[in-house]
């Protein structure tokens, strides 16, 4: 019985046939453990000479067992290595990615700026209406900003938005000074198209009210914010200019040098003032002070980039996007 069963053990092919040997010869009906139960009817000399034997023969069985168990469990082992073979040390598949448009870039690079010098970000909607774009912002009825060439109206007699000064009066409806916010966004006028105008653009309008605002903040804000974007030793002009909802009303502009002709130059970007006491009015505020400033940000990525047409930013040529793209 011996050899028969080690032979057995050894020819299981896998370890469902080595458990159908075990339940054979060593389970509760099994061979071994039959004879074991025998063991009873003999005589205490005999029982014992019996004993040992079958005890040698069942731990023998059992030895083969384990020891063909091992050779299984690693064989097993190594089929599966082979099937499921991975070299880790591949490169992975690169996946596209998206990147940053060149907007967003500059949008958050400005972001940054004005979060460190304390502003809050704060947003408005592109359809407005003209009470918030026009009226509340001191807009004479008569003004040739409402004129429809410069402005989309919708057929319910809303407006998509000219500038992002509106943001201002629906922030200020529902805050108390003193505050300090930025509020970036896309703008609409209904003009020709060329290389420097689309009918679509963005804006960054700022606002600081509080007791005491006066126009040196304003000057202060606006030559940090240049700082902050073009280094030390930039220069900052404000001429006086014209806008229903600042007085006195300026525009700015910062000294740069041209990196593709090398030469320096006044460069417009956009309007300033100190808040018009009729839009304060609008708005509910007595007893405030404040500066508000807005500017067109293509403007500001064509020349940092030095992009020649403004129509780049929205046609979506990959060519475009990718020379510029940034990091997500
Ligand atoms: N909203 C003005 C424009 O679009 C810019 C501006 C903003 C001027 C804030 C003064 C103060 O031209």
């Amino acid at each position: 019985m011996k050899t028969e069963a080690v032979e057995e053990v050894q020819r299981a092919e896998d370890l469902d046939a080595l458990q159908q040997v075990r339940v054979k010869y060593l389970g509760k009906k099994g061979l071994v453990t039959q004879r074991l139960k025998t063991l009873g009817s003999l005589d205490p000399e005999e029982r014992k000479i019996q004993g040992q034997a079958i005890n040698a023969l069942k731990q023998e069985i059992e030895d083969a067992i384990k020891k063909r168990r091992a050779e299984l469990e690693a064989a097993e082992l190594e089929a599966s290595l082979a099937r499921d073979r991975v070299d880790v040390t591949l490169p992975g598949y690169r996946l596209p990615t998206g990147g940053l448009h060149v907007l967003t870039q500059v949008i958050n690079r400005l972001l940054e700026v004005f979060r460190t010098m304390g502003y809050e970000v704060v947003t408005g909607p592109e359809l407005e209406t003209d009470y918030y774009n026009f009226t509340a912002l001191n807009f004479p009825a008569e003004h040739p900003a409402r004129d429809t060439q410069d402005t989309f109206w919708t057929t319910d007699g809303r407006l998509l938005r000219t500038h992002t000064s509106p943001v201002q009066v629906r922030y200020m409806k529902h805050r108390k000074p003193p505050f300090k916010v930025v509020a970036p966004g896309r703008v609409f006028r209904n003009e020709a198209v060329d290389v420097t105008h689309e009918a679509q653009f963005h804006q960054l309008e700022a606002l600081v009210v509080d007791t005491h605002i006066t126009m040196a903040d304003l000057r202060g804000a606006i030559s940090t914010m240049a700082t902050a974007l073009f280094g030390d030793g930039i220069k900052t002009r404000l001429q006086p200019s014209y806008f229903p909802f600042v007085e006195p009303g300026a525009e700015f502009a910062i000294w740069w040098e041209n990196p593709r002709t090398g030469k320096s130059e006044w460069l417009e970007l956009g309007g300033c003032g100190m808040v018009h006491p009729n839009v304060f009015r609008a708005v509910g505020y007595e007893g405030f002070t404040g500066f508000a400033f807005g500017f067109g940000i293509e403007r500001l990525a064509l020349i940092s980039y030095g992009i020649p047409d403004i129509r780049y930013f929205h046609q979506n040529d990959l060519r475009f996007l990718r020379q510029l793209r940034g990091g997500l």
